[in-house]
């Protein structure tokens, strides 16, 4: 296998050229570093070995979703959607990846214009805009995870709007992540300022209760998450379950049968413990294994109903085939469903 690259000699775009990431350089005055000015994404492409193919997960979703949050911020991203995920396309064929990617855009205010005034500004300061990749597999555990509500609440959309992932705003969230850790939770859900659950630190949260699927409202103060919105739409499809989309009690979190997040990074992960108590039987639930199933399946380019949700990047060197258990070197199953022919990063979506 190929070793992988050190972080240093990871190819990343920045300012229009692709170049390894120890080659760029950001100065000490980068504004976006001194006033948290800045907006991100997380994007996940997952490695199809069977035809030497990353499938990025809803990339024009997140790009759409970044340059509404750069226009908050009034940072000038001189894309359009599409061709950011055209370029992150190119980036991911030449990482030369060998399995699943985690994608970081992050655009950001760079230095003042000449002119501006010092001080903490919007208008008359440049953009900087930088794309990373770097693998990424499962990091959290199949069994679930433990969750504290944190003391810290989660900044109003009055102050700083949620829909917006701006850099700054994850002070917060890295409180209330570091207050659960500390305390021996895994992560923290936080409530809004009316003391209704919001979302976890970078997911959102689902309640399944006496057969009822629920997620706090839009209006809770919460990332709408893209995550979420593909959990609604696989329970929708594969129950007939229609997620109700409300204010959620503190409360409501003790007595659930089940608890999952959902969010790029983590994925579909079980909650088996909030506050010290067990989440129904403290094992995954029958509705959190079957959203977590639909969506590895569909991630992976393998469920014919949501291969829209997907832009393939084909990867010039194939990857390494896994061996199968009987030793046969690896070829894909006989019974597997038949891989799409993939196209090229950006021709669909
Ligand atoms: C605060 C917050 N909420 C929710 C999410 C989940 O959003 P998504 O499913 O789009 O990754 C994230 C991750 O981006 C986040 O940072």
């Amino acid at each position: 296998m190929a070793p992988r690259a050190a972080p240093g000699d990871r190819w990343v775009y920045h300012d229009g050229d692709f170049l390894r990431a120890g080659e760029v350089r950001l100065g000490p005055g980068t504004q976006g570093l001194h006033y948290g000015t800045g907006v991100f994404e997380g994007i996940r492409a997952y490695l199809d070995p069977r035809v030497s193919c990353l499938h990025i997960l809803k990339a024009a979703e997140h790009y759409r979703r970044m340059l509404d949050s750069a226009l908050l911020l009034r940072l000038r991203i001189d894309h359009t959607a599409q061709e950011l995920v055209d370029i992150t396309g190119e980036l991911l064929r030449r990482s030369e990846h060998r399995g699943d990617v985690y994608i970081r855009p992050l655009a950001y205010k760079l230095a003042l214009e000449p002119g501006t005034a010092f001080g903490v500004r919007l208008r008359g300061v440049s953009t900087g805009l930088t794309i990373l990749s770097m693998p990424m597999g499962d990091y959290i555990p199949r069994s679930g995870i433990r969750c504290a509500v944190a003391s810290w609440r989660r900044i109003p959309g009055s102050s700083l709007p949620a829909r917006a992932k701006i850099t700054g705003g994850y002070a917060s969230n890295a409180l209330a992540v570091d207050e659960a850790t500390a305390a021996g939770y895994d992560d923290a859900i936080l409530l809004n300022q009316r003391g209704e659950v919001a979302e976890a630190s970078t997911a959102n949260v689902f309640i399944v209760s006496g057969g009822r699927v629920v997620t706090p409202g839009a209006d809770a103060d919460l990332l709408e998450g893209i995550t979420r919105a593909i959990a609604i739409e696989i329970l929708r499809d594969e129950t007939g379950i229609q997620t109700e989309q409300r204010a959620v009690a503190r409360c409501e979190l003790y007595s659930a049968d089940e608890i999952f997040l959902t969010g790029t990074g983590c994925q579909i992960v079980p909650v088996t413990e909030i506050d010290g108590r067990p989440v129904g039987s403290r094992r995954t639930g029958p509705l959190t294994e079957r959203v977590r199933a639909v969506y590895n399946q569909a991630v992976r380019g393998r469920d014919p109903r949501y291969q829209h949700w997907l832009t393939p990047v084909q990867l010039e060197r194939p990857p390494p085939r896994p061996r199968d258990p009987a030793g046969h070197g690896g070829s894909a199953r006989a019974n597997d469903p038949a891989p799409r022919q993939p196209g090229t990063a950006g021709a669909r979506s």
